[in-house]
């Protein structure tokens, strides 16, 4: 018979352990650009830490093998570090290795493939070519994200840490266009009340070629037509045009409740080689214009096309790769789950006069059956999954299909590494992997993989 459990009389502060502080050096990086040091036989990860730093740690998160940490003095610093350019580095929770010279960025992060792809892939024989570097590592962000704190007045980037708002006039990876726009929005915010009562998020997307720009105001409730004309009048010198998003509920999605256009453009246009793509408020778009222009052209050279090939975009966003790619081939069959996205896709295509791309809205590992099961294939599949990679689903179905080659885009080394596993047992071979700096001064990561059936 079950026993009853006796009722235990406890305040939560008898099980406030003490906590763990002490002297280490810090031996690697890891993933997340954290330092990695030990403590009582435990893998410390603390951030904005460097090899060779000798610092003094206290553990905040405790695991049975490793431990994450706080940096609370660094006794002696390494002779690779290099002070942050940004002031509010050690606060901010948007860069994570600015204490690093750039091109030791870049050799860590090429390092950090490697590592992925032998430990996690249990692939250590792929060949990794060195990171690709950034001509522009400042300045080079295309949309920002910015976050209104009423209670305190700011706004900016979100801590590290602790959740709350900067308020930073200056971001130093920003396009600098989208923060002369946060500082009119600061302006109209000391002007109208109302609008500190309102005012949840602003995103700011930046056509870095064109010069448009295109604003989103997320408020709690929606704004009376005036305040949204005042915002408008605000803004109209700097910006193409304004949207404003009412948040339906509180949901980490950024788009959860409706998105009605205020004035000006409704969609913005970026450059990208001889492409003008269209940007809206809710489509992905490559965060880097000047770098998304070689990552296109290292997926381009990893198809290989001749000319008379099927290809497959999957998770296509606004059909950017797909439009890329189609003059060099017969056919395109584009796969996103965003129905606004692939309209943006369409619109894209008949815009720029491109006829032999297809684009279908639902999820890849869905629609990848269904061609299997209706008889298409496909001589190259470009696969560009989020952060998460692939469902097995989806790799499994092109290997059936027998896809002779693919490309496979990611922005993130561990499930790169862990979706190369899965297509390296299914009959595929890693030729070359090409990390390119995408994200400088953070610790994202983007690569580029061609894989070769048999
Ligand atoms: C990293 S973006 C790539 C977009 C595009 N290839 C580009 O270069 O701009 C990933 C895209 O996959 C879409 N997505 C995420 N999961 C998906 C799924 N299971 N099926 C289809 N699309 C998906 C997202 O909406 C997003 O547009």
């Amino acid at each position: 018979m079950a026993q009853r459990r006796r009722k235990k009389h406890t305040t939560p502060e008898m099980f406030q352990p003490e906590p763990v502080r002490g002297t280490i050096t810090i031996e690697r990086l890891a993933h997340g650009g954290y330092g990695v040091g030990y403590l009582n036989g435990l893998a410390v990860f603390v951030p904005r830490t460097a090899p060779g730093d000798i610092v003094e740690v206290e553990m905040t998160e405790t695991k049975r093998r490793y431990a994450f940490g706080t940096l609370l003095a660094l006794q002696q610093a390494s002779p690779d570090r290099v002070p942050a350019p940004c002031p509010l580095y050690d606060r901010c929770g948007g860069c994570h290795v600015q204490h690093l010279p750039y091109t030791y960025q870049l050799a860590h992060k090429t390092t950090q493939v490697r590592e992925a792809l032998a430990r996690i892939g249990k692939l250590p024989d792929v060949p990794v070519a060195s990171m690709q570097e950034s001509p522009q590592p400042f300045g080079y962000r295309n949309k920002v994200l910015y976050h209104y704190d009423s209670a305190r007045g700011a706004l900016g980037l979100v801590a590290r840490g602790e959740g709350q708002i900067l308020d930073m006039p200056h971001c130093l990876i920003n396009d600098p266009r989208a923060d002369a726009i946060m500082a009119r929005m600061r302006t109209l915010l000391e002007t109208y009340p109302l609008l500190q009562r309102v005012l949840h998020q602003v995103q700011v997307q930046v056509g870095q070629r064109t010069g448009e720009s295109l604003v989103t105001v997320f408020v709690h409730t929606a704004p009376p037509a005036t305040l949204l004309q005042q915002l408008w009048d605000g803004v109209r010198d700097r910006a193409t045009g304004l949207f404003v998003h009412v948040k339906a509920r509180e949901t980490p999605e950024l788009f959860s409740g409706t998105t009605s256009h205020v004035a000006g453009a409704t969609v913005i246009h970026e450059q990208v080689g001889p492409w003008r793509f269209r940007i809206e408020p809710q489509a992905f778009f490559q965060v880097n214009t000047v770098q998304m222009e070689h990552l296109y052209d290292l997926v381009s050279e990893a198809a290989a096309l001749q000319g008379d090939e099927i290809v497959f975009d999957l998770y296509s966003g606004g059909g950017t790769i797909a439009l890329t790619l189609a003059p060099s081939c017969r056919t395109v069959h584009a796969v996103e789950w965003s129905r606004q996205a692939t309209l943006l896709a369409t619109q894209q295509a008949a815009e720029l006069g491109v006829s032999n791309c297809q684009f279908r809205t639902g999820k890849v590992e869905r629609i990848v059956q269904r061609y299997l099961a209706e008889g298409i294939r496909a001589d190259v599949a470009v696969l560009d999954p989020p952060r998460a990679g692939c469902l097995p689903d989806a790799l499994q179905a092109l290997a059936l299909m027998r896809v002779p080659r693919l490309v496979y885009v990611s922005c993130s080394p561990p499930t790169l590494a862990r979706d190369l596993r899965v297509l390296h047992d299914l009959g595929y071979r890693t030729t070359h992997v090409q990390p390119v700096d995408m994200f400088s001064h953070t610790y994202h990561i983007e690569c580029v993989a061609t894989l070769v059936r048999g």
